[in-house]
C-alpha cells in the first residue's frame, strides 16, 4: 500500500508516520510538507524509518501534488496551518493551507480516483455550553482557524456528493504529546517551567478543551482509514475535559514547580469557552476507542520534551521564541 502523507512534518502527522511505519513496515510512504509553522526537520528521523520519502513542498503546487497523488493509494491531508492565534493575527495563510490547499488535494484526488483521509478538528462545531457535538451537529465555527477547517469539510462532502470520490473526515480534540510545536500551550507550559518563567495563561484559565494523547488519535485515523465508510465523518475524543488551569497546574505538579509561576494575561479574542464531542459513533461502528491514561502520558510527555533538547532548540529558533 502506497500512502501519501501530507503535512507530516508537523506534531500530529510526524507520529503518525512513526506509528504507521511501526504497524505496517512494508507500506510505501510519502511525505508532502512545505516546512511551515508547526514542522520540524527533526520529527522524522529518517534512518529509522523503511520505505519513506520525503518531498518538500505545498499542496497548493498541483504539479508535485498531482503526481504524488496519482502514485498513492490513500492521502492523509494533516497539512493545515494549526495555531489559532496566528490565525486571528492574520487569517489569510489559513486560507491558502487549510482552504485552497484542501481544493488542490480534492482536484487530484477526483482526477485520479483515490482515497482521501481529512483531518479535521473539534473546533469547527464552536463553543458549545453543555451539548457534546456528535457527527450530525451543525458546523458553527468562530476563529479564522475554524472556519477554514469548516470550509475544508464543506469541500470535503461537497466533492464526495457531487464527484462520488472516495472521502472521510475525521474530527478530533485537543491532542498532547512528543513533537508539538512550542507554542501550543501544554509543550509551552513544559518549557517556561523547566526554565521557571511566567506562564501566561489567556482569561481566567477556565476555558475547557478535551485532551488526547496524539497516539491514540494517530490509531484512530488508522481504524478509519482501514475500516471507515466512505462518505462519513468520525468524531474522535476521549472523555477527559479540563480546564486549562487545571492542565496547566497538574504539570507544574508532575515537575515540582509552584503554581507562582501562572499569570493571567488578556483573554484571546472570540476564546471559544469550551469544546466537546460525542465519539460514540467510532466506537460502536469501528469498536475504537481512546486508551491511554492522561496523567501516565502526560508524564511521559513531559519527559520527552526535557530530554529532547536539540529538538526544542530548533523548535523555537523556527517560531523565534
Ligand atoms: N493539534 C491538535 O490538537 C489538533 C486537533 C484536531 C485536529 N488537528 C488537525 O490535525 C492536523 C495536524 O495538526 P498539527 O497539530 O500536527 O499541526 P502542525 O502545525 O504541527 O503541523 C502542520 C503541518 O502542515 C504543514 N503544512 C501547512 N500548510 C501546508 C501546505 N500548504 N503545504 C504543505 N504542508 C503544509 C506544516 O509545514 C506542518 O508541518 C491539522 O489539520 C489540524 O487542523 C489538530
Amino acid at each position: 500500500m502506497k500512502i501519501l502523507v501530507t503535512g507530516g512534518l508537523g506534531f500530529i502527522g510526524s507520529n503518525f508516520i512513526i506509528q504507521l511505519t511501526k504497524k505496517y513496515p512494508k507500506f510505501k510512504i510519502t511525505n508532502l510538507d512545505a516546512y511551515l509553522p508547526g514542522s520540524n526537520v527533526n520529527n522524522i528521523d529518517v534512518n529509522k524509518i523503511r520505505n519513506y520519502t520525503f518531498c518538500r513542498g505545498n499542496i497548493n503546487n498541483k504539479g508535485v501534488l498531482d503526481k504524488l497523488v496519482s502514485k498513492s493509494d490513500i492521502i492523509v491531508n494533516f497539512a493545515a496551518e494549526s495555531h489559532v492565534d496566528r490565525s486571528i493575527k492574520n487569517p489569510k495563510p489559513f486560507i491558502n493551507s487549510n482552504i485552497l490547499g484542501v481544493y488542490s488535494i480534492l482536484e487530484a484526488v477526483r482526477k485520479h480516483k483515490k482515497k482521501l483521509i481529512q483531518i479535521s478538528t473539534d473546533e469547527v462545531f464552536g463553543s458549545l455550553k453543555k451539548d457534546s457535538a456528535t457527527e450530525e451537529f451543525h458546523l458553527n465555527p468562530s476563529s479564522p482557524y475554524s472556519a477554514s477547517k469548516a470550509s475544508a469539510e464543506m469541500l470535503v462532502n461537497s466533492y464526495a456528493v457531487t464527484y462520488g470520490i472516495n472521502t472521510i473526515i475525521t474530527r478530533c480534540t485537543n491532542n498532547f504529546g512528543p513533537r508539538q510545536s512550542p507554542e501550543k500551550l501544554i509543550p509551552k507550559v513544559i518549557l517556561r517551567a523547566k526554565q521557571d518563567m511566567q506562564i501566561p495563561i489567556y482569561g481566567t484559565g477556565k476555558n475547557i478543551r478535551d485532551w488526547i494523547y496524539v497516539l491514540d488519535h494517530c490509531d484512530a485515523i488508522m481504524k478509519v482509514m482501514f475500516e471507515g465508510e466512505k462518505g462519513e465523518s468520525y468524531n474522535i475524543s476521549s472523555t477527559n475535559e479540563l480546564d486549562n488551569i487545571d492542565v496547566v497546574k497538574k504539570i507544574l505538579k508532575l515537575m515540582g514547580k509552584s503554581s507562582k509561576l501562572i499569570h493571567f494575561t488578556k483573554d484571546r479574542a472570540g476564546h471559544d469557552f469550551r469544546y466537546s464531542m460525542n465519539s460514540q459513533k467510532i466506537y460502536h461502528k469501528l469498536h475504537w476507542k481512546s486508551t491511554s491514561n492522561f496523567e501516565t502520558s502526560l508524564k511521559e510527555t513531559i519527559n520527552w520534551y526535557l530530554e529532547n533538547e536539540k529538538w526544542v532548540k530548533n523548535s523555537l529558533k523556527k517560531i523565534n521564541l
